[in-house]
């Protein structure tokens, strides 16, 4: 199959970074098409770190990346990413989508003023897309149009009532405020030229061939605005099915639908987890894994895996396998058990509850596992053409539970960041 969609399957922060970097190698495009700076992809190499926030990690292959439709754009933090990208030696090919929308700094204080209440990622993101939403936003074609500043200052008339109102600025700062934006944002503009094109086009011409296009999803399934733990998620669609809408993947193209879980679960932000833990067991499993957030820093909340929300995830979202990623984590830690079944008054439920109230009140039914046998570097990297009944057996074992309880394959084993830390089975 040439084409491939890689999806979070849980709260984000799986290790989509890593898999899509490994995973690009054999692609011709690598596209993202959802979310903006609230991604957050760390990806090592050669021993060098890479934090990426928009760029798709397929840029440390040198393949051509593209920022698609459904994506959107603080044009600071971009060009500010190619910069430091740049002068690491590394030439970024790449393509940004003239239909995806920008993120301008009333948005970022938007969020900071609203988005505490679900512990957002402060980036501007629900405020660009529901404005975006209600079709008073500006798009990458207006920033780079010859009357850029013309059109900023239009738009920015047209939400300066709610941004006065909202106690945002007051009519002195705004006037201000508008005036020098539009000469910045129409600055990012001019930067912006080189890189802005017809990107729908490059991708329906490579599908169309013999090229492979891999699509990237930001955050993760149950972040889904649809069908995520609303009012606790994202405000752009997480799924599969989201690389039709916002990257151009054409319906009736054969594509491959890749899933990445945690072997445990993490999320950040508020909302209902389940399988959270607490104390020192969850310090023990937050320090084991370095859990804390790619673009906040934020620690984040950890759990044991639950496979309740993950088969609900892979539903939802069409996958068809999935890759694992963090094995050797769960390796360093004790107790560990993975959830099964949810329970409400005592009951099990045999759906994945859309109400947030009813999802934080579940009673998580578990299902004790052996402890993951711990391997070092060297008998991980022994392992790398092993076959599935070559790991060790407690590792088989983890494998073939999941398997059997969310009846897809687990593809690919992932057992430490670096891109030789991966098994293909
Ligand atoms: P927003 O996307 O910044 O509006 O944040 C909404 C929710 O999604 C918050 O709970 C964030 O913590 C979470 N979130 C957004 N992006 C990511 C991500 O890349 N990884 C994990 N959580 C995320």
């Amino acid at each position: 199959m040439k084409n491939t969609i890689v999806v979070g399957a849980q709260w984000g922060d799986e290790g989509k970074g890593k898999l899509v970097d490994v995973l690009a190698e054999q692609s011709d495009l690598v596209v993202r098409f959802n979310g903006g700076g609230n991604a957050g992809h760390t990806v090592m190499h050669n021993g060098e770190t890479y934090k990426f926030h928009y760029m798709p990690s397929g840029m440390l292959h040198n393949k051509t990346c593209i920022l698609g439709t459904g994506v959107v754009i603080n044009p600071k933090d971009l060009l500010d990413e190619i910069e430091s990208f740049t002068s690491s030696g590394h030439s970024p090919k790449l393509k940004i989508s003239a239909r995806a929308h920008i993120i301008f700094p009333h948005h970022q204080l938007i969020d900071a003023k609203e988005g505490g209440k679900i512990g957002t990622t402060g980036r501007g993101i629900g405020p660009t897309y529901s404005q975006k939403a209600s079709r008073i936003n500006l798009r990458v074609l207006d920033i780079i149009a010859d009357d850029a500043e013309a059109r900023i200052k239009t738009a920015l008339k047209d939400v300066k009532d709610m941004l006065v109102l909202e106690g945002i600025y007051s009519e002195d700062d705004y006037k201000v405020y508008c005036n020098s934006v539009a000469v910045e944002y129409a600055g990012f503009g001019e930067k912006f030229k080189p890189y802005v094109t017809d990107t729908e086009d490059l991708v329906r011409i490579a599908s169309n061939s013999a090229q492979a296009v891999l699509f990237e999803g930001a955050q993760g399934t149950l972040l889904d605005l649809n069908y995520g733990t609303y009012p606790f998620v994202t405000s752009s669609s997480t799924l599969a099915a989201a690389a039709f809408v916002g990257g151009g993947a054409i319906p009736g193209v054969p594509i491959r639908i890749l899933g990445i879980t945690k072997a445990y679960t993490t999320r950040v932000g508020e909302g209902p987890f389940p399988t959270e833990l607490e104390g020192e067991a969850a310090t023990n499993l937050r320090e084991a894994g370095h859990e804390y957030g790619a673009t906040t820093g934020r620690p984040r909340r950890v759990g044991h895996l639950d496979l309740y929300a993950l088969r609900y995830a892979i539903r939802i979202s069409g996958i068809q396998e999935l890759a694992m990623t963090k094995i050797d984590t769960l390796a360093l830690v004790s107790g560990i058990k993975v959830c099964t079944a949810y329970k409400i008054n005592g009951k099990e439920i045999d759906y994945f509850p859309a109400d947030a109230p009813t999802l934080a009140q579940v009673e998580p039914v578990y299902t004790d596992v052996p402890a993951i046998t711990e391997l070092s570097k060297e008998e991980w990297l022994a392992l790398r053409n092993a076959s599935k009944d070559q790991l060790p057996t407690s590792i088989q074992e983890y494998i073939k539970f999941i398997e059997d309880f969310v009846e897809i394959p687990i593809t690919i084993l992932s057992h430490g960041p670096e891109r030789n830390e991966t098994i293909v089975f």
